[in-house]
């Protein structure tokens, strides 16, 4: 049944590991990663109105330090292209408010945009009561943003092809993090092109990447952080600190004040460091907000885009 307005919320993600590959005809990278989806969600409240057309409206949550005039409100804004390709897709003309509440870092690597648009699916999807279920979604999603796919599924994840050919793992237990998000943004794909540039001036032909390493999936599998911390491992990072070389002393700050490990999430510029136990994790947020840095204390897995 339709009917007036419906909430959803999807998570954000780390890569907890991510090998890159050539880059495609596409203009896109093949990629191997292990996606995480983790507790930071954005919520989207999706509202008929009278009027024709898709209003936007954007909410930063507390915590997250983000100037909400730098979110655009149009179709450069995917939850925007997110309702009205479900629209399209169902052959009916789009008249509704889209209310964002942002917790995910915004051009963070923590594919907070991906997040908005799979929450507007789903919402639509039930606004509309178009009954298409998360596969249908999904494959809908891919052509909004190659990580949409997996903030629709949630948990853990082998992404293959653009990140969009998932397979679920599994996870026992939570792993705690430290996100911490830059003063500014990274663009993905100068990321992508900058690592390109990087193995052109080596000589490197990047393989083919075809498969994860298991051991990564076995730690996951037992939530392991120590194993974890051992194997993280992420192509994109020296594209990142290319670009942003402060992010390397943040990356060695995190680590002294006792994080297991730290990484570039995705493309950046967010770092996540991995922490012993939830009680490291907050301790470590405290330390860093100490030393002048946004630091959010998070767990994973968290789940996929849901209804409220
Ligand atoms: O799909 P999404 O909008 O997240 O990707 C943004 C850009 O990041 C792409 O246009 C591409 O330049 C780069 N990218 C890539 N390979 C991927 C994912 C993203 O090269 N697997």
């Amino acid at each position: 049944m339709s009917r007036d307005t419906a909430l959803a919320s999807a998570p954000g993600k780390i890569n907890v590991s991510l090998h890159v590959g050539p880059l495609r005809e596409d203009g896109y990278h093949s990629l191997a990663s292990v996606f995480l989806a983790v507790s930071l969600r954005e919520d989207v409240r999706a509202t008929r109105r009278l009027d024709p057309g898709i209003g936007l409206s954007v909410t930063i949550a507390d915590g997250l330090d983000v100037d909400p005039d730098s979110i655009p409100l149009d179709e450069r804004n995917l939850a925007h292209r997110a309702a009205a390709l479900l629209a399209a897709h169902a052959g009916l003309e789009p008249a509704l408010d889209l209310e964002i509440t942002k917790r995910i870092p915004v051009a963070g690597g923590m594919a907070g945009g991906s997040a908005d648009a799979a929450a507007t699916l789903v919402a639509c999807n039930e606004l509309w009561g178009c009954g298409l279920t998360r596969e249908e979604l999904a494959t809908l999603g891919t052509e909004l943003g190659a990580d949409v796919p997996f903030c629709l599924l949630g948990g853990a994840a082998v992404g293959l092809g653009v990140g969009d050919e998932l397979t679920t793992a599994l996870v026992h237990g939570l792993v705690h993090w430290v996100v911490v998000p830059a003063e500014f943004g990274l663009s993905t794909p100068e990321v992508f092109r900058t690592l390109d540039r990087l193995r052109d001036a080596e000589g490197f032909d990047a393989p083919e990447p075809h498969t994860v390493d298991a051991a990564i999936l076995a730690a996951l599998r037992s939530a392991d952080a120590h194993a974890l911390s051992t194997l993280m491992v992420n192509d994109l990072q020296r594209a990142a600190v290319e670009l942003a070389p402060e992010l390397r002393d943040v990356l060695g700050l995190g680590e002294s004040l006792g994080a297991l490990a730290g990484l570039v999430s995705g493309s950046g510029p967010t770092l996540a460091f991995l922490c012993e136990d939830a009680s490291a994790a907050h301790a470590l947020a405290e330390a860093l907000r100490h030393e002048g840095h946004a630091a959010l204390a998070v767990d994973s897995p968290g789940a996929g885009a849901r209804v409220h």
